[in-house]
C-alpha cells in the first residue's frame, strides 16, 4: 500500500480513457445525457441524506441503511461521472496514473460497500416483512449500526486488499483505456507482467462481494414475496408486490450487470456487452435507486412534502415531538 509506484516503474505516466469511442457527433448529445443524469442523481441522493437526517419520523433502521445508501450514491457518481463530463466537453482523454489508482481505488471501495449494503437492506425488509413480530428486538440499533458499519470496512479491506495486488502490476506498453473509467478489467489489458493471479484474485472478490451477497439477497426477496403472496386483502399485497418487485429488479440490475463483467469468462460476444452493461450499475442505479426506493415510499413523500410546505420545518423539528 505504502508505495504504489505505477508509474516509476513502467514509463508509463498517463492512460487515455477511450470512453464511448469516437462518437463525436454524438458527443454533445452525450454531455447533455450525462449532465442531466448527474445533476438529478446528485440531486435526489442528497435530498435524501437531509430528510433521513432531518425528520425525526425517519429515524429508524430502514431509513439509515437508504441515507447511507445515498450518500454512496453520491460519491460513487461522482467518482465517475464528473470525469467523463470533463472528457466529453473539452475532448481531453488523458488520466494521470495517480489520478487513475484513486479513481479505481474508489470505485471497488465504494462498488464492494454498496454489494454489502444492499444485501443488509434486504435482509432488514425480510425481517420486517417475515418476522414482524421479533423485528424490533432483531433490528436493534446496535445490530443495525454493526451492520452499516460493518458494509463500510468491508468496502474498504476489499478495496485495500485489491489494491495492494493490483500495486504489483506493471505496465509498459499502450495507455489506451478502452473504457470510460479506471477499471481493473480494463487496466488488466494494457498490463505487460503475468495477471493470472490478478484475475483470480478479482474472481474471488466478486465472488465473495458480489455473488454471495446477489444470492442472500434474492433468498431475502423470495421469502418476502412468498409472504407478501399470502396477504389477504389484495390491495395491500398488490401494493407490497409492487415495491418488492421494483427492488428486486433494481438489486438484479446492478449484481447481474457486476457478475457478468466481472466473473464470466471474456468471449467475444460478453467483450461488446461489456462495454454496455458498467453504464448500469455506475450510473444507471444511483440513479434509479433514491426514486425506487425513497421517493417511492409514503413516510418519505409525507417527510418531504411536510418540507415543502413548512419552510421551517427543518429548524423547528424538535417541536413537532
Ligand atoms: C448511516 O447509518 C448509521 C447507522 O447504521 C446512521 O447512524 C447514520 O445516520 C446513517 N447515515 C445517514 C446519512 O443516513
Amino acid at each position: 500500500m505504502e508505495d504504489i509506484e505505477w508509474g516509476n516503474q513502467t514509463g508509463v505516466t498517463e492512460f487515455i480513457l477511450l470512453g464511448f469511442g469516437n462518437l463525436l457527433e454524438l458527443q454533445i448529445l452525450l454531455f447533455l445525457l450525462f449532465l442531466v443524469i448527474y445533476i438529478v442523481t446528485v440531486a435526489g441522493n442528497i435530498l435524501i441524506i437531509v430528510l433521513v437526517v432531518a425528520d425525526q419520523h425517519l429515524h429508524t433502521p430502514m431509513y439509515f441503511f437508504l441515507g447511507n445508501l445515498s450518500c454512496l450514491e453520491t460519491c460513487y457518481t461522482s467518482n465517475i461521472l464528473p470525469r467523463v463530463l470533463a472528457s466529453l466537453l473539452t475532448g481531453d482523454r488523458t488520466i494521470s496514473v495517480e489520478g487513475c489508482i484513486v479513481q479505481l481505488h474508489c470505485f471497488v471501495c465504494l462498488v464492494a460497500t454498496e454489494g454489502c449494503l444492499l444485501a443488509v437492506m434486504s435482509y432488514d425488509r425480510y425481517l420486517a416483512i417475515c418476522k414482524p413480530l421479533h423485528y424490533s428486538a432483531l433490528m436493534n440499533d446496535q445490530f443495525s449500526l454493526q451492520l452499516g458499519v460493518g458494509s463500510w470496512l468491508s468496502g474498504f479491506t476489499v478495496s485495500t486488499n485489491a489494491e495492494c495486488w493490483m500495486s504489483q502490476m506493471i505496465f509498459c506498453g499502450p495507455n489506451e483505456i478502452e473504457h470510460f473509467f479506471c477499471d481493473y478489467i480494463a487496466l488488466l489489458k494494457l498490463s505487460c507482467s503475468d495477471t493470472s493471479k490478478m484475475v483470480l484474485v478479482i474472481f474471488l472478490l466478486s465472488f465473495i462481494m458480489i455473488l454471495l451477497p446477489f444470492l442472500f439477497t434474492l433468498t431475502s426477496y423470495v421469502c418476502i414475496i412468498s409472504t407478501i403472496l399470502r396477504i389477504p386483502s389484495t390491495m395491500g399485497r398488490q401494493k407490497a408486490f409492487s415495491t418488492c418487485s421494483s427492488h428486486l429488479i433494481m438489486v438484479t440490475i446492478f449484481y447481474g450487470t457486476l457478475t457478468i463483467v466481472y466473473m464470466l469468462p471474456d468471449t467475444a460476444v460478453l467483450r461488446d456487452l461489456n462495454k454496455v452493461l458498467p453504464v448500469f450499475y455506475t450510473i444507471l442505479t444511483p440513479l434509479a435507486n433514491p426514486l425506487i426506493y425513497s421517493l417511492r415510499n409514503k413516510e418519505v413523500k409525507e417527510a418531504l412534502r411536510k418540507a415543502l410546505i413548512f419552510g421551517h420545518y427543518f429548524t423547528c423539528n424538535s417541536d413537532w415531538h
